[in-house]
């Protein structure tokens, strides 16, 4: 039986952080082998906020490298970059046209973005999840892990291929799949280090709510030294009046590797101070190997492209199947 196809991809804005890593590209590595995967990086999605043309290009190699340095392997894995294949953009425009509005004005990440951005919220912003939807629908996939904040859009996305199947095609022959949202419970909300009730972001202005993966370990180590704790001795998971103690608790988990019950039973007596320095160590050394690897792969650019442009074969012979298939059912004539 042919393999269950997986698509995800992370936005290339900054750096990544402990929860862009804990909540999606450690789910990806770990299942990666079950599957045939396509991971990209969404730099169309990356300009529907304010953006800088001076960093866009090296920050989609650093994720690219960040992908590769947290273990996606190409074995298994195919790994591209949006804007390189130009069908997503075009995907995107046929989708729109049987997207109603509502559909779109209704999504909460587009609601709570229009009022960040204020007065410039542009059209792009309120199309992101078209766009999220022609990344998922062109690779038929079968499965997309990604963080819980984005289910929504998933469930956008099946909506969308249930229309477009409705109106054009036959129960028979349908010509997208519709995805199925693969959200893990471990580690899929890893929160503020300043405030244990928000979700660990790129777009929090304070650095010090996020480690980031590229950190160095000063950094890490003063991060959590300066973190939102409380004044309650004895660490405990899933008090809610405790919200930031069961972030760390969790955070703890999952870099050391140990299971909820050791941790719980290791730190049920400690103190902050106590707790603060292994957190600090299990950071440090998860992260360690994989800024090993990032280093390496930074330092050969002519690798990293060959990659990329591999990657992009890969991903262009599979998105143009889909796309000519949904151009048929459109009704389009075909280009002479
Ligand atoms: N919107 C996703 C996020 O913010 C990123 C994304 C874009 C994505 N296209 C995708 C995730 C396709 C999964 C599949 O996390």
């Amino acid at each position: 039986m042919a393999k269950q196809r997986v698509l995800s991809g992370v936005q290339p804005t900054g750096n990544l952080h402990l929860g862009n890593y804990l909540g999606a590209i450690r789910n990806w590595v770990e299942g990666q082998s079950q599957f045939e995967n396509f991971f990209c990086v969404v730099d169309l999605h990356a300009i529907t906020a304010p953006h800088d043309p001076k960093t866009l290009a090296q920050d989609t190699y650093t994720i690219a490298a960040l992908y590769l340095a947290a273990g996606i392997d190409l074995q298994y894995s195919t790994i591209f970059v949006q804007s390189h294949v130009p069908a997503h953009s075009e995907l995107t425009w046929l989708l729109n046209c049987i997207t109603p509005l509502n559909w779109l004005t209704d999504m909460i990440q587009f609601k709570e973005k229009s009022v960040r951005q204020g007065e410039n919220v542009n059209t792009g912003l309120l199309d992101y999840p078209v766009l999220m939807a022609a990344d998922i629908l062109l690779y038929q996939a079968d499965q997309v892990p990604v963080g819980e904040d984005q289910k929504q859009h998933l469930e956008l996305t099946r909506d969308i291929a249930a229309r477009f199947n409705h109106l054009f095609a036959t129960p028979e022959a349908p010509v997208l799949k519709q995805p199925h949202p693969l959200i893990r419970p471990e580690g899929a909300r890893v929160m503020s280090l300043t405030d244990g009730t928000r979700k660990m972001s790129k777009s929090d202005p304070s650095d010090q709510s996020r480690i980031n993966l590229l950190d160095t370990p000063e950094q890490i180590q003063y991060k959590i030294k300066r973190c939102k704790t409380d004044p309650i001795r004895g660490l405990e998971f899933d008090n809610p009046d405790r919200p930031e103690c069961h972030n760390l608790l969790t955070l703890y988990m999952v870099l050391s590797g140990k299971s909820r019950e050791e941790v719980a039973r290791e730190c049920q007596d400690m103190g902050w101070g106590q707790f603060k320095p292994l957190l600090t160590e299990a950071t440090i050394a998860a992260l360690a190997p994989i800024q090993a690897k990032y280093q390496e792969i930074m330092s050969d650019r002519g690798y990293l492209e060959s990659v990329l442009r591999t990657g992009r074969e890969k991903a262009e012979a599979v998105a143009n199947e889909t796309l000519a298939q949904v151009k048929a059912a459109l009704g389009y004539s075909k280009p002479l």
